[in-house]
């Protein structure tokens, strides 16, 4: 029997649009998910959408409809977002599911026939964002450490879950079981909140204050609390109690979540599960936060990106790849357009992109695509190859331990041995001097573009397919395992290598659109509205002269100008199809003097300078007669 894997993402709320934090998790879920197919292993991802509570009615009545008929619209935009981006998961869960309802019911009857549930009157600090409890020790200055607002005193009876009661037993178990919680950071940060003394969970809601939520099995008048209703959708999800699912998964279950939900599944789950009789899950694996300009992405704070926005300018392989390669599992990451044009043009066009378009032309033009038997291996090959093979098991302990980035770099590190390998070796020449030779080298050209393809498929998929196509291999995608990955040379071509366009094209004309073609994706859509006189006065537009003009290597469309706009600025503009530098200095323009500074090509351009651009070509606005530099636009 193949060993299993199994993996869950948050369910996600309803009160808001999918955006890039919750992709990234998703996309880690799937990447993480085709590993495991790789590796062999029978595999089940579980996500879906967290529906009840004050939030969801809160955001129902803003959009003037139902909770139900709200759920079912947003819940359906999570749902039709996933294949999307290639995400394939095995069941969507909805905690509005009856199914689901039902086994919350289930393990509220066994928590309370094991004496764990008991009423209580209670007064508590209550924050509405975070639908809990806070105690004055947990205040940041007496708010809400995430929502920045002041908790109400709210005075109540509900009903509570003995949580104290496992609180040593946790500590031990966590002590036991040092990769229960990772990475360690988070391991640490529960134990050293399990060192004050814990205080048993509030899990009801008087249906008068809220009446969106799952009633309890043992008291009509209350609804459950929507943390103890969203957890065990990890367990419905696997048809627990009876369901031969979750015999197969339950004991292999890894949850993926961020650090913002790090208490409930650290601590009220764990304990959840112990009390109803269940094993805990294996692994809580916690990654950080994506930021922009330093704060939280985050509905809340509204500097939402929607991924989709940036799949559709950059490609979908290549935002999966910019997310996996750039945050490092556990720690936060800033999220930058600059940084994922950078990654995409060095990584993807030029070191493995260049790599496969090379190749393929090799073996077209040296042996019309058909590879002839490789004759015996000598200088350098064995070096390749045993750099190929044993990246195999670098890959595989990085997958495990989830240092995506890691594994990712040791794959790069063997993209660049190849291209070393190719220029050492230099074909060319030996298409003319030695064709067995050339034989040996294209051969393991081949073969270790076969094991990066193979290693690449988790992260992205389709690139990983069509590179596989194009070297004419026999199997594709979720068709390898890494145990067939390591045969070396027993994967026969079932046709010719074929050349095909770049996988990965060179991003800088979108990058460039910033003054001409393709705009960057903006954070939040906004509509285009008018302005007001105030608006338009906070523009600081200046007559310019260019004091020099020079190209900026690699670019087809970007000139480095440096203007005398009463001082001096250097502005990166977009018109070197347009004009050649040497006959721009002395010329004068309207530059836009407080744009934000942007980083062009790896230019800081200070400004921007104004064009009319169409069907005609670009023009440089200009005055009709010498204006002094520096004059006001207006
Ligand atoms: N409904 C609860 C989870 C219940 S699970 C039993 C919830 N939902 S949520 O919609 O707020 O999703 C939170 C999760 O979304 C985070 O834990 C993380 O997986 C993802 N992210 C949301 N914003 C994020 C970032 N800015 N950065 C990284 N991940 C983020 O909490």
């Amino acid at each position: 029997m193949p060993s299993t894997f199994y993996v869950t993402t948050p369910i996600y709320y309803v009160n808001a649009d999918p955006h890039i934090g919750h992709a990234y998790t998703t996309i880690v879920a799937d990447v993480l998910t085709r590993f495991h197919v790789l590796a062999g292993e029978e595999t089940y991802f579980l996500t879906g959408t967290d529906e009840h509570g004050d939030k969801i009615v809160a955001a129902a009545e803003r959009a003037g409809q139902s909770p139900k008929d709200y759920a079912d619209l947003v819940s359906g935009r999570f749902r039709a977002l996933w294949p999307r981006l290639n995400i394939h998961y095995n069941h969507f869960i909805r905690t509005t599911d009856e199914r689901h309802q039902e086994t919350v019911r289930t393990i509220l009857n066994r928590v309370k026939d094991n004496g764990d549930i008991y009423f209580s009157d209670y007064a508590g600090l209550y924050c509405f964002g975070c639908e809990r409890f806070y105690t004055e020790r947990e205040l940041v200055d007496g708010k809400c450490p995430d929502h920045r607002t002041a908790p109400e005193m709210i005075r109540e009876a509900n009903y509570f879950f003995r949580m104290s009661k496992y609180q040593e037993w946790l500590i031990r178990h966590i002590q036991d079981h040092p990769d229960f919680i990772r990475p360690e950071r988070y391991r640490n940060e529960v134990l050293a909140f399990l060192r004050e003394p814990l205080e048993d969970l509030c899990i009801s809601r008087p249906k008068s204050r809220l009446s969106w939520g799952i009633t309890l099995p043992f008291d009509e008048d209350f609804v459950t609390y929507v943390w103890f209703d969203a957890l065990i959708n990890y367990l419905s999800g696997l048809e627990y109690p009876d369901g031969p699912l979750f015999k197969r998964f339950w004991p292999v279950c890894q949850h993926l979540v961020a650090k913002d939900i790090l208490k409930p599944h650290g601590i009220y789950w764990p304990c959840m599960l112990k009390s109803a009789g269940i094993e805990p899950y294996q692994h809580l694996n916690v990654h950080g936060y994506w930021n922009l300009d330093e704060g939280k992405i985050s509905k809340s704070v509204g500097n939402v990106i929607k991924p989709l926005d940036l799949v559709e300018v950059y490609g979908l392989d290549a935002f999966r790849y910019f997310l996996l390669r750039e945050m490092v599992f556990g720690l936060d990451a800033e999220f930058s357009q600059d940084a994922l044009v950078g990654r995409i043009n060095a990584d993807l066009a030029n070191d493995l992109g260049n790599l496969v378009s090379r190749s393929l032309t090799m073996f077209e033009k040296f042996f019309k695509g058909e590879l002839p038997e490789p004759p015996a291996a000598q200088e350098w090959d064995d070096e390749l190859k045993d750099q190929a093979l044993k990246l195999i098991d670098i890959y595989e302990g990085y997958m495990r331990e989830l240092a995506f980035h890691k594994a990712l770099m040791a794959v790069w590190d063997v993209i660049g041995r190849v291209n070393k390998y190719i220029d050492a070796t230099a074909p060319w020449v030996l298409a003319k001097t030695s064709r067995q030779r050339l034989a040996a080298v294209m051969f393991h050209i081949r073969e270790t573009l076969r094991i990066v393809s193979a290693l690449i498929w988790p992260f992205m998929p389709a690139s990983a397919e069509k590179m596989q196509e194009q070297l004419g291999l026999p199997r594709k995608g979720p068709e390898f395992t890494l145990a067939l990955v390591r045969q070396w040379g027993k994967e026969k071509p079932v046709k010719p290598v074929t050349r095909a366009p770049a996988l990965f094209p060179r991003v800088e004309d979108k990058r460039e659109g910033q003054e001409g073609g393709k705009k960057a994706v903006d954070v939040q859509e906004k509509e285009v509205p008018l302005v007001s006189l105030e608006e338009f006065q906070r523009l600081d537009l200046r007559l310019g002269t260019i004091l020099r003009a020079e190209a900026i290597p690699k670019s087809k469309k970007l000139l480095k100008l440096t203007v005398d706009i009463g001082e001096e600025r250097t502005v990166v503009a977009g018109i070197a199809e347009h004009y050649a530098p040497e006959t721009l200095a002395g010329r004068q323009v309207v530059i836009v003097a407080n744009l934000q500074p942007a980083k062009l090509m790896g230019v800081e351009s200070r400004g921007m300078v104004l064009a009319a651009g169409g069907e005609g070509g670009v023009h440089l606005i200009v005055p009709d007669t010498h204006v002094p530099s520096g004059s006001k636009v207006r």
